[in-house]
């Protein structure tokens, strides 16, 4: 029987254990836990999602404050249309993050970033161009670019000297996707070095519409390996969504796939930066409490525990400090909606928006649950305390667990 340290991810003369962990925003993929990772021979990731505010609690920086501070008198405004990112302070955030993250690298694994395309930044080339130039200047080994089709991302940093070396992967959720980049990119002649092909179980935002239920990641990455090989295209295609032990990951190594991205199970481990009491909530949920909704601004489905305090939530929209989905004409789905509720409540009181939340700040601090398919799940890798809380877990125990258990086990700490 085999297990799925019987697999590795080659990258030309590397070879890598095939477990990659996903990107999460925000923070909840943290710098501890892609450490870890790499250091055991996987492939990690942060995320540069509100790199500014990660920058601020990671190292004590101020730039989510001076942000604050110079467009205070907009606060008021429903236009956000002037409030923009400075590019400088954007790529200094981003090069603390990815640098002292990268220095501390131990191991022969990678350490990746997720680059999602849907935070458009209120100038969505220039931001998104920086994010990926400023990461490449701080030495990421690669980039994963995500929530988006990113059709225009690679000529971003085509002219980067680290353009060619770095890793470059997409994510995508059908073969069209993947069509569709490879078609707008040729004339660049750099084809990704890497395929992440998540199905309709992950956390986060989901490639899929309300009828994600009709899809299956099995389906979509047979599909997306047949048409790899058609074309004589050397390209891992890794799959992702809903891998949940050893055994669904070595199904997935045994038909073709070069390697699982997985996520769920590390959001109760130590060194995922989601806070204590809310990793509890993760092992308390059960399968009613996941929900696929449409509140997220960016017009991509999302899962969440439905318990989170955001949901419904009417705060006012916080794009002088954050901003992050502003689209390059300074809206965001979420302004729309809280101005709607506001005109019916002008004493700005008892504001409850319930079809879209204030993403960045939701996010930021902790009070939308994202979450993967089977969060339900989680309640089963670990036992309970004394308390009758539930005990996280390294994140190595996980990444062992994955590399390997046979047979569907899962292994409980000691
Ligand atoms: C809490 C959470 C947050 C996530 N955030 C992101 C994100 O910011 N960007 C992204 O591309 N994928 C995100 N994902 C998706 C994961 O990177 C991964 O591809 C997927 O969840 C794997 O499936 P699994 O969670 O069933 O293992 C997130 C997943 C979770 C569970």
């Amino acid at each position: 029987m085999k297990r799925v340290d019987d697999f590795r991810l080659k990258f030309g003369k590397k070879e890598i254990v095939p477990i990659i962990v996903g990107g999460m925003g925000v923070d909840i993929s943290s710098a501890e836990l892609a450490l870890e990772t790499a250091r055991l021979g996987g492939i990690g990731h942060i995320s540069d999602a509100m790199v500014n505010d990660v920058s601020d609690r990671r190292f004590d920086t101020s730039f989510v404050k001076d942000k604050t501070k110079l467009y205070k008198a907009n606060i008021n405004n429903s236009d956000k249309s002037g409030v923009k990112f400075d590019l400088d302070v954007l790529a200094e955030a981003t090069r603390r993050h990815v640098g002292s993250t990268m220095e501390a690298k131990k191991g022969d694994g990678l350490i990746f970033v997720n680059c999602m395309e849907k935070l458009t930044m209120n100038g969505p080339r220039e931001t998104l161009q920086v994010r990926m130039a400023s990461a490449l200047d701080a030495g990421i080994d690669g980039i994963t670019l995500s929530a988006g089709l990113h059709l225009g991302s690679f000529g971003l940093i085509s002219d980067h000297p680290r353009f060619r070396d770095a890793k470059l992967g997409i994510i995508v959720s059908s073969v069209r996707a993947l069509q569709l980049f490879l078609r707008k990119n040729a004339r660049l002649d750099r084809k990704p070095d890497y395929v992440i092909v998540e199905g309709p179980l992950a956390g986060g935002h989901l490639g899929f519409g309300l009828d994600w239920e009709q899809y299956d990641l099995a389906t979509i990455i047979a599909e997306v390996i047949k048409y790899v090989k058609d074309e004589q295209l050397d390209i891992p295609v890794i799959a992702a969504g809903g891998i949940f032990t050893g055994s669904d990951a070595v199904s997935f190594l045994e038909s073709g796939s070069a390697a699982v991205q997985v996520a769920t199970r590390f959001t109760v481990a130590n060194e995922c930066g989601l806070p204590t009491n809310v990793k509890q909530d993760y092992f308390t949920a059960s399968e009613a409490d996941i929900v696929v909704n449409t509140i997220s601004p960016t017009g991509y489905p999302m899962r969440m525990l439905k318990g989170s305090p955001a949901i419904g939530d009417g705060i006012r929209p916080n794009c002088e400090s954050y901003g992050y989905l502003l689209d390059g004409n300074g809206n965001c789905a979420y302004i729309t909606a809280y101005n709607r509720e506001l005109a019916l409540h002008p004493d700005g009181k008892n504001i409850s928006v319930q079809d879209k939340t204030c993403l960045c700040t939701q996010m930021r601090n902790f009070k939308l649950w994202t979450c993967g398919h089977y969060t339900y799940r989680l309640k089963d890798t670990t036992r309970r305390n004394a308390d009758g809380s539930y005990q996280t877990l390294s994140a190595e125990h996980i990444f062992k667990d994955y590399q390997f258990s046979v047979d569907h086990q899962i292994a409980l700490p000691a």
